[in-house]
């Protein structure tokens, strides 16, 4: 990879996991988030080079800002993670007011987009093969839960929209990845008391759930040659039952 891999994200539970892994393979990261301070504490524990940019990417100038200044400071990036949500409360959907759908859905669709937009120039260098990860989830493989619907909707029009680009953006040298987590306990789930978390990974066929480690192995793995054919296809990762 030639470039910086940008993590968005990177101040999460999964983002961090994956930025610490990609660091101990070598590579550069630019670690994303909306609090600096806690992203400079982050980056000083990464073992190889790191730096840090801050930018709420549901502002549309905020963002143009960000690759502004990553063009600016890198001028090209080897790939890019995406991988930021906000929590939600889990409600029957009658009873959902529609902010908060449009609150998952600026998360995680206009963000995207936002940033896929802004991310293609610094990713089709022509030269070498970069790569766009999106952080979707299993639940968009098969029938989702009850009580999700805001994010899981949110989801799936994510998942749709990296699986167009990553039809448009191959010819330009640029591999666009969608990897489906199963239940991660990350800031994002914090609301799930732990009896409930427990109960879940007794319920697992290997009693545990799924961890921020093996969701940035595969990650990891996406920043291979190896990972080519696996371009536009959700990925599970997941230790949870097959459906
Ligand atoms: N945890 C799970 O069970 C699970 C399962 C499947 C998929 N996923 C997906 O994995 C990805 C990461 O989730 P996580 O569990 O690591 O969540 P997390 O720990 O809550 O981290 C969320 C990240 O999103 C960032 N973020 C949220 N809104 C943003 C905005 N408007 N602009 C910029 N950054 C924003 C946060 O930045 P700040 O630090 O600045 O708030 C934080 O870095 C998400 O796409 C999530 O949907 C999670």
């Amino acid at each position: 990879v030639s470039g910086p891999v940008l993590i968005l994200g990177a101040s999460g539970g999964i983002g961090s996991a994956v930025a610490r892994c990609l660091s101990q393979s070598g590579r550069h990261v630019v670690l994303h988030g909306r609090n600096a301070r806690a992203l400079q504490e982050l980056a000083a524990t990464m073992p190889g080079p790191a730096s840090v940019q801050t930018a709420d990417l549901i502002d549309e100038q905020a963002v143009n800002e960000l690759f502004a200044r990553l063009t600016a400071e890198h001028g090209r990036l080897g790939g890019v993670v995406f991988s930021i949500a906000v929590p939600f409360r889990n409600k029957l959907t009658h009873r959902i007011a529609w902010p908060v759908f449009e609150e998952q859905l600026h998360t995680q669709l206009k963000a995207l987009h936002l940033t896929a937009a802004a991310s293609f120039p610094l990713l089709a260098d022509g030269e070498s093969v970069t790569r766009f990860v999106v952080v979707s989830t299993e639940f968009v493989l098969g029938a989702p839960p009850v009580k999700t619907a805001p994010y899981v909707a949110a989801k799936a029009a994510m998942t749709s929209y990296a699986q167009v680009i990553s039809q448009e953006w191959l010819a330009r040298g640029i591999r666009v990845h969608i990897v489906a987590p199963g239940l991660v306990k990350t800031a994002l789930v914090a609301d799930m008391p732990q009896e409930f978390l427990d109960q879940m990974a007794d319920s697992m066929p290997e009693k545990r759930l799924t961890s921020v480690e093996d969701v940035a192995a595969m990650i990891e793995f996406l920043f291979t040659d190896a990972a080519d054919p696996f371009y536009g296809t959700p990925l599970r990762v997941s230790r949870g039952v097959r459906k």
